[in-house]
């Protein structure tokens, strides 16, 4: 017997970075899901398979057995994955052998949330597996735990998405908040192939914020303007100010010294073919996303 579940990638379409020091963010779920199947086994090990990252592996008393793939790599993806079980596994009250296996329509490290998907899928699927009753917040929290192993200091945006999915306004203090939106964004997320780091990202904004607390700052209250803004722009289905906010969001981010060339260039192609605004989702160097003209 199995349970399968599956979890919403993400966009985020204002806000990142910002909400990583308590400001708000608009964050919608797409049509990308991961589904993880867990099984039980009659050992006490914990298996896991990713079949898109082509790694397996499994832990047994404590330590990591490559089965597939680059060693490091895989148990660097299954650790998180393995607190997740071992938070169920502490509720359940046994030590009980589990198989779990992933797929996924996500792109991995294209920042759309794969991670967070993965941890909320997982999450869900062996709680339910092993009659383990849990509220979405309950997947929230478990999920948060995961996601501090592969990015560090996550706001919980991703997370928050990938467990609740919908349209949400999220903030770390006040949580979800699930948006009456009105408008049918006609959205293109384009990916520039270039990597990146969360991590690295993120500690470097948290950088310039340290040094320059007086500049950043304002910048702060004025993502916090924008998302407020564009809460009433989705309401009333305003795709004019939507583009516009998200022009200036994207000004922000520049700001930041979060974008490199080719994401730049993307940028400028989308507005140049009509978008009424475009800017980089999540943590940068990576992607964009615009609003096309009707
Ligand atoms: C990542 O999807 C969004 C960031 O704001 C980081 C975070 O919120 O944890 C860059």
């Amino acid at each position: 017997m199995g349970v399968t579940a599956s979890a919403p990638a993400k966009v985020i379409l204002f806000g990142e970075h910002f909400v990583v020091y308590g400001e708000p963010a608009i964050v919608l779920a797409i049509n990308k899901r991961v589904y993880a199947r867990a099984e039980l086994r009659q050992d006490k090990q914990l298996h896991l398979r990713s079949a898109n990252l082509n790694l397996s592996g499994y832990f047994k008393n404590g330590f990591f057995k490559n089965e597939q793939g680059n060693a490091k790599d895989a148990k660097l993806k299954f650790a998180p994955l393995k607190l997740a079980v071992e938070k169920i596994l502490e509720i359940h009250g046994d030590n009980i052998g589990l198989t779990v296996e992933i797929n996924s329509t996500v792109p991995a490290a294209a920042d759309v949330g794969s991670s967070a998907a993965v941890a909320a899928a997982v999450t869900v699927a062996v709680s339910s597996l092993l009659g383990v009753k849990m509220s979405k917040e309950d997947v929230f929290r478990i999920s948060c735990e995961a996601e501090k192993i592969v990015h560090g200091t996550p706001s919980g945006v991703d997370t928050a998405i990938a467990t609740f999915g919908g349209t949400l306004l999220f903030q770390m203090d006040t949580g979800v908040k699930s948006l009456a939106a009105n408008a049918d964004v006609p959205l293109v997320i384009g990916d520039t192939g270039v990597g990146r780091s969360t991590r690295v990202q993120v500690a470097k904004v948290r950088n310039l914020k340290d040094k320059y607390p007086r500049v950043i700052n304002p910048m702060m209250k004025t993502a916090r303007e924008i998302v407020s803004r564009a809460v009433d722009a989705l309401k009333d289905d305003d795709l004019e100010s939507l583009g516009d906010l998200m022009n200036i969001n994207h000004a922000l981010l520049c700001g930041l010294g979060i974008l490199d060339e080719s994401l730049e260039w993307l940028i400028n192609a989308a507005r140049k073919a009509g978008a009424l605004g475009a800017k980089l989702t999540g943590v940068g160097w990576w992607m964009h996303d615009s609003v096309g003209r009707k």
